[in-house]
């Protein structure tokens, strides 16, 4: 009986903790967040590529929470890349720090109590260059005077006519820049949510507003997005994008409100609305997770088609490990907020290492072979709060050995392209696995 007093009280916290716990954030909370909104000097977030073949590369990113009874630590020292051109998946269970990491890269982590508290999101931008004032250089249209002189072209009011881009908007004058997205300021951050990168997510009725038409939803993107596009073209770009992800009567979608839509037709339209700035970079935060089995395979399918048509990279967060056997080039295995395991497609799938990742293909079900029951990997998750410093998978792993108690272990590189986080390669430059 006093030993299960004991075991309950261990669950709870005081009140005076509570209360200590809640200053102590107060306090961590309103450092970040005069962090955030200090004048910040491009030379501060402006950076340099590890490797110029990627487009985003995180690096021992740390995203907590700061709530009343401790600090959720979901993302604990997250570093991959994303190379340009491809797909990368992200697989893991539920709560391990997907949608924390993606949420990061889009600064849009839940403030005041979630916070990005170290580490790079390094990205490539085309970002628009500011003049002394900090406003957008116009490239305006040009002609030649009767001087023979060239100058800018005038329209009938005497106004300067600024140069149309390939989407129908005003051109400024851009430069490539590597920025560092955990730390740029807010305000920068604009420019690159929704132009550069652009996220889907699980459910789309929760990102569609039920009261507006999909017409407007879209047009309403558009605008903000493509300065000086004229109310026509950003019809025409609408329809455009609505015929792109497949609906078959784009005009018709285009004056519908959300719930006269399907669930397939709705994640239709939030790729449309992803890729109306046509982004380099689209995240894909579970896509497929409300949807049916046909019509998931029917968007995956237009995910990859639509990658090879912008050219893009995608980042596709999921739970689904056939999911991610289908699109990924390259495969990123988190573990309660650490990544365990990385590779390509055929590391992960063929040559699976870390005890995780074996579990999580042997809890995959097949139709090639009768069982009566599924795998299930036993344990949980430990406590995020409370994290301990051995191996958060320890007490969970069939594999542990003496050595599993001590320090967390290290990503180990096994290959070119393959490492895992687990004591059992350690000391093993490359592995062949049968
Ligand atoms: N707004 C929030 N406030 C407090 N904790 C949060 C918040 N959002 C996420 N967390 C915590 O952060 C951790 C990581 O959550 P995250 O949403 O990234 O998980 P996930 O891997 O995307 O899971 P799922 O597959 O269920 O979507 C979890 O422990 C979760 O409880
Ligand atoms: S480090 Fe040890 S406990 Fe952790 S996964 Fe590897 S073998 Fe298992
Ligand atoms: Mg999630």
């Amino acid at each position: 009986m006093a030993d299960n007093k004991k075991e309950i009280k261990k669950h709870y916290i005081s009140r005076s903790e509570s209360r200590r716990i809640s200053k102590e954030n107060s306090k961590a909370i309103a450092q970040f967040e005069k962090r955030k909104k200090r004048k910040v000097k491009p030379e501060e977030y402006v950076t340099q590529m590890k490797d110029d073949n990627n487009i985003v590369e995180f690096e021992d990113l740390h995203t907590f929470f700061f709530s009343d009874s401790g600090t959720v630590k979901a993302v604990n020292g997250v570093t991959f890349s994303v190379p340009a051109g491809s797909t990368v998946g992200v697989v893991g269970e539920s709560g391990c720090g997907k949608s924390v990491t993606s949420l990061s890269l889009m600064q849009l982590v839940q403030a005041p109590s979630g916070q990005i508290v170290s580490g790079s999101i390094r990205f490539r931008a085309d970002m628009f260059k500011l003049d002394e004032k900090g406003k957008k250089i116009p490239v305006y249209e040009k002609e030649t005077g009767e001087d023979g002189q060239e100058r800018i072209k005038l329209d009938e009011k005497g106004k300067p006519i600024i140069r149309k881009n390939e989407l129908g908007g005003n051109m400024y004058e851009m430069e490539r820049q590597v920025v560092d997205i955990a730390k740029m300021p807010t305000e920068a951050m604009r420019s690159i949510r929704g132009r550069e990168i652009a996220m889907i997510f699980q459910e789309p009725m929760t990102s569609l507003n039920p009261v507006f038409t999909i017409g407007n939803q879209l047009d309403e993107v558009g605008k903000l997005h493509i300065q000086g596009i004229s109310k026509q073209k950003v019809k025409e770009r609408s329809i455009e994008m609505l015929q792109l992800v497949g609906i078959a009567d784009p005009e018709g979608v285009y004056k519908k409100y959300p719930h006269e839509l399907s669930g397939g037709m709705r994640q239709r339209v939030m790729i449309a609305i992803a890729l109306l700035c046509n982004p380099k970079l689209i995240v894909a935060d579970e896509p497929t997770t409300a949807l049916d089995v046909t019509i998931q395979a029917q968007i995956l399918d237009l995910l990859r088609d639509i990658k090879g048509k912008i050219n893009g990279s995608i980042m596709l967060i999921t739970h689904d490990l056939g999911v991610v056997a289908e699109m990924a080039d390259y495969v990123v295995v988190m573990y309660a907020g650490k990544v365990i395991e990385m590779g390509t497609a055929e590391d992960i799938y063929d040559r699976p290492l870390h005890p995780y990742t074996i579990g999580l293909q042997k809890s995959k079900p097949t139709v090639d072979q009768e069982v009566d029951s599924l795998y299930c990997i036993p344990g949980f998750v430990p406590n995020p709060i409370n994290m301990p410093n051995y191996c958060y998978f320890r007490d969970r792993c069939g594999k542990c050995m003496e050595k599993c108690s001590g320090e967390y272990p290290e990503l180990i590189k096994v290959s070119d392209t393959h490492s895992v986080s687990c004591y059992l390669y350690e000391g093993q430059a490359e592995v062949k696995n049968g």
